[in-house]
């Protein structure tokens, strides 16, 4: 059994909190009241009810840390601590859809990071349905459970499966993924869009995908996620290649040479208009 710090043991409990409401929501999603917070953003009581109780559980852990929550935004904590940035429902449409790939992200981020910059320093992305508790530390790896992860090895794109996000009504940049998509699709074996980009991420931390691009991500979305990858060895950029993903909120994940083979043709693609 490999032993986490104290700070995953508090986010993992928070988690494992929120999981059996969401799960009861879950299967009696129909009763759920639902409104939108844009024309196709939809936010449900599952999304709240389960922030409110990580929001609670790690209150009370840490109670001077700030908050980055996707519902309740912002809530400020001593700036020199850390501040935890959630998303408790990661896959609302699936969610309210029935489909059974949703996730709770959690990740800390410290405001003073090894280069005097923010940086997330812990992250956790624990899928309630099939109780998967993927989780990283800064420069301690990433795992799934006691099972250390490793981007995958493949090498080339005719045998990677790849994930995205599609935009959709009211969000994201249609023109531009249509371009990537038009450039990566016929080289590859596969695309897939599940939507979930935290489990993306985590998928790709844990070689199931090997690679993953999408953009306009919010923090809650993609902060644990990225941990996830880069501590099993994976590289994220924007597409133009820089380290400026989360800057940019572009996303282009992979271990090293796909990485590369992916943003030869997607640096292409953006060129080419
Ligand atoms: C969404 C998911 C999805 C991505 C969307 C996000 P939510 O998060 O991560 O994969 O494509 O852009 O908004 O709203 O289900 O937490
Ligand atoms: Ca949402
Ligand atoms: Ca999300
Ligand atoms: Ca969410």
């Amino acid at each position: 059994m490999v032993a986490h710090s104290g700070l995953l043991t508090v986010m993992e409990r928070a988690a494992r909190k929120a999981a059996p409401r969401l799960r009861r929501d879950f299967n009696e999603v129909q009763h759920l009241q639902v409104s939108r917070k844009g024309p196709a953003d939809f936010v449900s009581m599952a999304d709240q009810r389960a922030e409110r109780t990580l929001y609670d559980e790690l209150k009370k852990a840490r109670p001077d840390w700030g908050f980055l929550l996707e519902e309740g935004g912002e809530i400020e904590g001593d700036p020199d601590k850390p501040r935890w940035i959630v998303d408790p429902l990661d896959g609302t449409t699936n969610f309210l859809h029935g489909i059974p790939h949703f996730a709770i992200s959690i990740a800390v981020e410290d405001p003073h990071g090894s280069q005097g910059k923010p940086e997330i320093t812990t992250a956790l992305v624990y899928q309630p349905l099939t109780d998967e508790s993927f989780w990283a530390e800064k420069g301690r790896g990433a795992w799934l459970h006691d099972g250390r992860l490793r981007v995958s090895s493949r090498r080339n794109l005719d045998e990677a499966l790849i994930a995205t996000g599609i935009p959709f009504l009211g969000h994201g940049n249609f023109a531009q993924w249509s371009r990537i998509f038009g450039a990566v699709a016929p080289e590859v074996a596969g695309i897939r869009r599940f939507g979930s980009a935290a489990l993306d991420l985590a998928w790709v931390a844990a070689g199931r995908y090997d690679g993953f691009w999408e953009s306009d991500l919010k923090p809650w979305d993609v902060a644990a996620g990225l941990l996830l990858v880069r501590e099993a060895g994976g590289f994220v950029t924007d597409f133009r290649g820089a380290d400026r993903a989360m800057e940019r909120s572009e996303f282009l994940a992979a271990n090293d040479t796909l990485h590369s083979k992916l943003h030869k043709l997607v640096a292409g693609a953006l060129r080419n208009r």
